[in-house]
């Protein structure tokens, strides 16, 4: 495997899933003893207060990274979790000053290839990254999009998830073609209800028409998420056992064992 792989969860759908799945499948891939670092490129930075981290007390944050050249990117780390098992959780912060500073990426040469240059900087450090973006067709999910190796698309297990995929599909296709660079994708059904037909029925439609480009596992619903948010901790952290941490967990597995990869090119345009 190359490390570290990195992933970024989108979809331009708000309350999907995206942030949740971050933390959630981060801290999953950690117990089983991997070294992850979570990047929030989103300027609401749900992430890094999820995480218990300060968005206005930063000193400094993910934008700084993507701005200047000099930059240590080292200087912006926050480690969150160390696990016995070696397994750990680093944190990547945002606030919303990275809001003002996408108008300065969109106009700057190469902007949109500045995080992926400076992610090398991590190449031994780290065998996951997981960027959460913020629920837009911006230059930020450029950014993202053109520094992943995958994308996770996480969709919400009814009807009017559908509509966005294609779009974002074709978006991530300009992305490479204008950037030249290449990533897989998968969709990952979160909140799922099996006891809903509105449910069942749409999680086989995604199954169907994105054959080989979505996760076996899905994520069902699960009220813990909320409790997760409140308290500030990863729900793999709080309460291993529960519904939804066991569910990242088998993503986890699958995405470990390799299970299920994406065939690159599936529904994108
Ligand atoms: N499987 C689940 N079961 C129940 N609640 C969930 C589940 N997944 C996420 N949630 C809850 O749904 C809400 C939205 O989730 P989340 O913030 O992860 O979405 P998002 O796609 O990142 O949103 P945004 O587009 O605003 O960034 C949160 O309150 C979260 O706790
Ligand atoms: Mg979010």
């Amino acid at each position: 495997m190359k490390a570290p792989y990195i992933f970024t969860t989108a979809n331009q759908k708000g309350g999907v899933g995206k942030t949740t799945t971050v933390i959630t499948l981060g801290s999953s891939l950690s117990v089983f003893g991997f070294r992850v670092l979570l990047i929030d490129l989103d300027p609401q930075a749900s992430l890094t207060s999820h995480l218990a981290v300060e968005p206005e007390k930063l000193e400094c944050y993910v934008g700084d990274l993507m701005t200047s050249d000099s930059f240590n990117p080292a200087d912006a780390i926050i480690n969150k979790y160390r696990l016995k098992n070696g397994g750990c959780i680093d944190l990547l912060p945002s606030n919303i000053n990275l809001a003002r500073i996408e108008a300065e990426l969109s106009i700057s040469k190469g902007g949109g290839l500045k995080l992926r240059e400076k992610l090398k900087f991590f190449k031994n450090s780290y065998d996951y990254i997981i960027i959460d973006s913020s629920p837009a067709l911006s230059v930020l999910l450029i950014s993202a999009v053109a520094a992943s190796d995958e994308i996770i698309i996480p969709v919400m297990a009814d009807f009017l998830s559908a509509r966005g995929v294609d779009l974002l599909l074709s978006t991530i296709t300009k992305i490479e073609k204008a950037l030249n660079t290449k990533c897989t994708y998968r969709l990952l059904i979160t909140m799922f209800d099996r006891r809903t037909n509105s449910s069942l029925k749409s999680a086989d439609y995604f199954k169907n028409k994105y054959r080989n480009n979505h996760f076996s596992g899905l994520i069902n619903i699960d009220t813990k998420f909320r409790d997760a948010s409140l308290i500030k901790k990863p729900l793999t952290y709080i309460d291993i056992n529960s519904r939804g941490a066991l569910d990242y967990i088998e993503v986890a597995r699958e995405i470990i064992n390799g299970l299920d990869g994406g065939d690159n090119e599936g529904n994108k345009k």
